[in-house]
């Protein structure tokens, strides 16, 4: 596949909850974003781009959709051509919602499993200085795009497929839990790269009530993943996982609970790969150290 017509970010995540409130204590307090609001819905701001996650009102707690960035306008025409012709169907955005998004194009679908995508290209910029009310020194965005999603792909085998046949990611590695001596059962993930950050992607072999298992936002040091860990304490958020290094990407993170029943996994130091670089080795355990998830399991 060529690279004018592959995903090139994470652009943003749009999430419908029916508590703005706490989305925006929890954005502003913990996460440390600057959050802005248009009277209905909430932006939470993390760089030089508007926003970085909208919250929409709804009557339930779950993602909405997943904003995925192409690189230009010619970039997303010949992916959504392709995309039709192997019979996937797009809904192209009126120019009043693109600017809405603060995009300059925007192309809705679904994947195989049910999740809801937004392909867009050219992001209006805030152009204002990002001033986190946390005091969080930035996030590590860029050219890497927001940081990574976990998604729930029950659909496993057609899922992996669109995301790699259809929209260029490119397989990091894999992994799975849970098996039996023969290396059957458990739960299967594949993460992909679309940009340096090992993964921008993983998909998750399992459903997740709140349609999202967990995004990840990187801080340019580890004080601040400290930093944030005593925010979560202070506001009494939930951590469903302690502090840990990963397997793959070797992020030092740790995961809250956020008020629509997702994780986000807030952390520093993950690796970068060269892209196109396709590994197919598979990896058996989720941490080298920490990250015990039973923490989000006690009362
Ligand atoms: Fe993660």
């Amino acid at each position: 596949m060529s690279l004018s017509s592959s995903v090139v970010a994470l652009g943003y995540v749009v999430i419908e909850s029916a508590q703005s409130e706490a989305w925006r204590r929890f954005g502003a307090e913990v996460l440390g974003a600057a959050v802005d609001s248009d009277g209905k819905s909430l932006q939470l701001r993390l760089d030089d781009r508007p926003y970085r996650m909208i919250v929409i009102p709804s009557e339930r707690e779950h993602l909405h959709s997943v904003g995925w960035e192409v690189r230009d306008a010619a970039s997303l025409e010949a992916l959504v051509s392709s995309l039709e012709s192997a019979g996937v169907e797009c809904e192209r955005a009126s120019a009043g919602e693109a600017f809405r998004r603060r995009v300059g194009d925007l192309v809705r679908l679904r994947d195989p499993s049910g999740n809801r995508l937004e392909l867009f290209h050219s992001p209006l910029l805030a152009n204002t200085r990002f001033v986190s009310p946390a005091g969080v020194a930035g996030f590590v965005t860029g050219d890497m795009g927001l940081g990574h999603v976990v998604m729930p792909a029950p659909n496993y085998q057609e899922t992996t497929a669109f995301y790699e046949e259809r929209l260029g990611f490119q397989l990091s590695d894999r992994m799975r839990l849970g098996t039996d001596e023969d290396g059957a059962g458990g739960v299967q993930l594949r993460f992909y790269h679309c940009n340096p950050r090992h993964h921008s992607l993983a998909l998750m072999q399992a459903p997740h009530p709140a349609g999202l298992v967990h995004l990840m936002v990187e801080v340019p040091d580890l004080d601040e993943v400290g930093y944030a860990l005593d925010r979560c304490q202070r506001g009494e958020v939930p951590i469903s996982a302690t502090l840990g290094r990963h397997t793959n990407d070797k992020m030092v993170s740790f995961y809250m609970k956020t008020p629509s029943g997702f994780d986000i996994e807030y952390g520093f130091g993950g690796v970068r790969l060269d892209v196109g670089c396709v590994s197919t080795s598979e990896i058996t355990s989720v941490s080298d150290w920490g990250h015990d998830f039973s923490v989000g399991f006690r009362k």
